[in-house]
């Protein structure tokens, strides 16, 4: 049975992707575990992150939630990292939730279409769009560990409670009681007052949950520029420590 890892928040900018394609291409290249990277956001910035064209067409995976007769494998890109394989999303994403309006398992297609994958490979990590509807509901019923990454700024306090409470919802809505919250991570962070109070903050709130904070740091965005993952472009940055650790802390969070 894979692990399945799954990055929400309904914001965007606060590092979904980054820390997914990071944590993913951690557990291929340090852990030689087989990992497939989903991409849900119509942006398809998993793919760029990784030097992987889906502009100039192909199978995405839209493809997959919406014609039966395609199947994992026809999806499933390799990247240039060993071990990590992606399935890549771009803008027809957009139409999934008109796309499976009518349809009585609309929430479940992704859990389903991704159940091949469970005994080829060991890690699944879902990268989410940013924003709570259709496609997140049908994230958080494929995934079972939920990372959420919080900006460190006055109101994402707030929404982080929402989140959590969001996720413990469909949990119980759905009864898939594997799911659950396993780590918050402050992204974004600045060395100054509020952004240290907020750290403090969601500690109080989500005791145990919250690991070290993501400083901002210019070669976790460089990499993400070059189509390179922090362990290919600067593996000795400070970045590359930061996301190390918050990889490490993901590991041991089962
Ligand atoms: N720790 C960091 N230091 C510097 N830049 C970062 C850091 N984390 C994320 N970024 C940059 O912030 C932008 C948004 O991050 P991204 O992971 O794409 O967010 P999301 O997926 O939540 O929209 C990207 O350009 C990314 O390179
Ligand atoms: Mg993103």
């Amino acid at each position: 049975m894979a692990r399945r890892i799954a990055f929400i928040n309904e914001k965007g900018g606060v590092g979904k992707t980054t820390l997914a394609v990071n944590v993913a291409a951690f557990f291929a290249q340090k852990r030689r575990q087989r990992v497939l990277l989903v991409d849900l956001d119509t942006q398809g910035h998993a793919a760029k992150t990784l030097g992987v064209d889906v502009r100039s067409g192909g199978l995405t995976v839209f493809d997959l939630l919406t014609n039966p007769a395609i199947e994992l494998s026809q999806v499933t890109r390799a990247t240039a990292v060993e071990n990590l394989w992606l399935v890549p999303s771009w803008k027809e994403m957009a139409e999934f939730p008109t796309h499976a309006a009518s349809n009585p398992d609309r929430a479940k297609l992704l859990a389903r279409v991704l159940e091949p994958a469970d005994e080829r490979y060991d890690v699944i990590i879902f990268d989410a769009p940013p924003s709570f509807g259709l496609v997140t509901t049908n994230v958080l019923l494929a995934a079972e560990e939920i990372v959420i990454p919080v900006a460190t700024t006055y109101l994402a306090l707030d929404g982080c409670a929402e989140m959590v409470a969001t996720v413990e919802r469909v949990a119980q809505e759905h009864g898939h009681s594997k799911l659950r919250v396993t780590q918050i991570i402050p992204t974004l962070h600045r060395k100054t007052q509020m952004s240290e109070e907020i750290v403090e903050k969601l500690k109080q709130y989500f005791p145990k949950k919250v690991s070290e904070p993501m400083g901002l740091n210019v070669a976790i965005d460089e990499a993400q520029s070059h189509g390179k993952t922090i362990w290919e472009h600067a593996p000795w940055s400070r970045g590359a420590t930061l996301l190390q650790q918050i990889a490490e802390r993901i590991e041991r969070a089962r």
